[in-house]
């Protein structure tokens, strides 16, 4: 692919890296990415089958291993992450779970942020805490929390920045810093900003885990999952973990997410044009308790860290209405946007946090995460921005029974 690429002079864009990376033509010649759906993969000998098992011989062995689709799709997400290699999981969860067995053991120490997806809140508090691994909440954009709460056993900082739904941040770069002074791996999972929008990679982090779910599928069809950083790493801890475990992407989803990732670059523009008109237009409703939250508005708290560290803001906006049974019934006026505990999809989705997402949270890890009963999050679909801002408009509009 490097060689492919020289011509160009510099480093393809996210557009072109997305095309033409992570493809390797069989002998057929076809065009498109071509999909092995294959458990397993023959040998012309007994012998040649012990020597690829011995890696005395390069070759594919069996699916929960590699398989060429789901090695395309990893090419291309390392490609587009600026990483040296990418592992293809089942899912988002797979990734964060792969990342945290295969790298802590009992008696380490993992700092997370208190603004992360709900299971992989749940999957700290429940499973490492059970094998013996500990566990640190802090706010995400304090540093000097971060830097508190280390201890001599602490391996794993891991953030969301924008987290889910709350859409605080942190400083990448310094966080990055932080953890490289002490010896400590930063993880960052990158799925609402994705790779066209943020490189965490090249801020200083170690690692990046994706639900390829959201953005990279951008269609809402199949689980995926990725992690993406060094190659020695990521070759002697997650794949020893990958190939024993199994957590490995099924070549169909991949081939689905490879075809995703084309028209990544082309989507996200499109979500962020339309988040941005939407959050302007909304600014500061009189049905709203606050402001729209969207890290593009100037007034965001955190605006100048967001145009740092992010090349546009996004898809996901929040509103907070001023109780459950408000923002329920926000929810229930949609006409347009559609109910769901997904996001990153083609159509605008509408979700309540504190009763899906984050619903399985003790109410005191919600508030801290910064969930509000009132609080909804919105990810801004394809369709046309005027339509969009006219359903949310009308679903705010007062209704009898609020009188
Ligand atoms: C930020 C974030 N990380 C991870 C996940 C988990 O991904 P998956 O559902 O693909 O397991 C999600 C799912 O919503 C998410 O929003």
């Amino acid at each position: 692919m490097k060689k492919k690429m020289d011509f160009l002079g510099r480093k393809p864009g996210p557009a072109t890296l997305a095309l033409h990376s992570g493809i390797q033509r069989t002998e057929l010649r076809e065009n498109s990415l071509a999909l092995f759906l294959t458990s397993s993969y023959i040998f012309t000998s007994a012998e040649q089958a012990r020597a690829v098992f011995a890696d005395e011989e390069a070759g594919n062995i069996y699916s929960r291993f590699t398989n060429p689709t789901v090695t395309a799709f990893e090419e291309k997400i390392a490609a587009l992450e600026g990483g040296e290699k990418a592992i293809a999981t089942a899912s988002g969860m797979a990734a964060i779970a792969t990342v945290f067995l295969s790298l802590l053991s009992s008696g380490d120490h993992l700092v997370l942020s208190r603004s992360v997806f709900g299971s992989t809140t749940n999957l700290a508090n429940t499973l490492l805490s059970r094998l013996g691994i500990g566990v640190s909440r802090v706010e995400l954009s304090d540093l000097n929390a971060w830097k508190d709460a280390i201890r001599k056993e602490t391996k794993i900082f891991f953030v969301e920045t924008p987290a889910n739904p709350t859409l605080e941040m942190v400083d990448i770069e310094a966080l990055a810093q932080l953890a490289k002074e002490h010896g400590i791996l930063l993880v960052v999972d990158n799925v609402f900003c994705t790779p066209c929008l943020q490189q965490p990679l090249a801020l200083g982090a170690h690692i990046t885990v994706h639900s390829a779910t959201k953005y990279l599928d951008g269609q809402g069809r199949v689980l995926g999952g990725a992690i993406v950083g060094p190659q020695q790493l990521l070759m002697d801890k997650i794949f020893p973990f990958l190939r024993n475990a199994g957590p490995s992407l099924s070549p169909f989803n991949a081939w689905v997410l490879s075809k995703g990732l084309e028209t990544l670059s082309l989507r996200m523009e499109r979500h962020c044009d339309n988040a941005e008109k939407v959050a302007q237009a909304l600014g500061h409703h009189p049905r709203l308790e606050r402001k729209v939250r969207y890290p593009g508005l100037p007034d965001h708290p955190q605006h100048h860290l967001a145009k740092k560290q992010m090349r546009r803001f996004g898809g996901i906006l929040c509103l907070e209405l001023a109780s459950r049974p408000q923002a329920h019934r926000f929810i229930d006026s949609l006409k347009l946007a559609t109910i769901t505990a997904n996001l990153g999809d083609t159509r605008t989705l509408v979700t309540h946090p504190a009763t899906t997402t984050h619903g399985k949270l003790t109410p005191q890890d919600r508030i801290q995460a910064g969930i509000t009963e009132g609080l909804v999050r919105l990810s801004i679909g394809l369709e046309d921005a005027e339509d969009i801002l006219t359903d949310i408009l009308q679903a705010l509009e007062p209704t009898q029974d609020m009188n």
